[in-house]
């Protein structure tokens, strides 16, 4: 992951959608696979002792499907629409109808998806105490919970570029180029 000394707000947005899909989307579908596999595992090895980590292994599905279809339709529907929006201003070229109605619409779906991911991931910080693996955990364990830790500060990072930086100025611009 980068420093933090980025000034994202300032950048073109084509390029933050461009960073986003090679910092965050790749790294996610990289993580996805690689976490579901350590989940099984340590549940299945841990799950009578640490019965938290089934709950996190019934929760998990939920996450990899919601976070592999929301990525799929930014990068298929929101972010090539963003791209398009970028060039109708610099060439002053029509304004494009997309089939979602308008940026507006397709960010707050979105947003709600990003909501539900929020709220699982919390969920399963709860249920590992933080990421804290138990006195009695193996390696794979520890792995596991320094993995999922990592993912969890990744998305949180993910998301605020994007409902904060990304879909605000996406708006914005939608506004600015149907109002003239
Ligand atoms: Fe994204
Ligand atoms: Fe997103």
């Amino acid at each position: 992951m980068p420093g933090g000394g980025e000034r994202y707000d300032q950048w073109a947005l084509e390029f933050l959608a461009d960073y986003i899909v090679n910092q965050f989307h790749l790294y996610t579908k990289k993580m996805l696979p690689q976490l579901s596999e350590t989940i099984e595992t340590v549940a299945q090895v841990h799950g009578e002792s640490h019965p938290e980590t089934r709950a996190i292994a019934v929760l998990w599905p939920e996450v990899q499907g919601e976070l592999a279809q929301h990525m799929q339709k930014e990068e298929l529907l929101l972010f090539p629409y963003i791209k398009r929006l970028a060039r109708v201003r610099a060439e002053g070229s029509m304004p494009p109808v997309p089939p979602f109605g308008s940026a507006r619409d397709l960010v707050e779906a979105m947003e709600a998806e990003h909501d539900e991911t929020g709220d699982a991931l919390r969920k399963i910080a709860v249920l590992s105490n933080n990421y804290t693996p138990p006195e009695d955990a193996c390696p794979t364990f520890q792995t596991l919970y320094a993995l999922l830790r990592e993912f969890d500060a990744a998305t949180k990072k993910h998301i605020h570029l994007e409902n904060n930086i990304l879909f605000p100025k996406t708006i914005e611009l939608e506004e600015t180029i149907r109002s003239n």
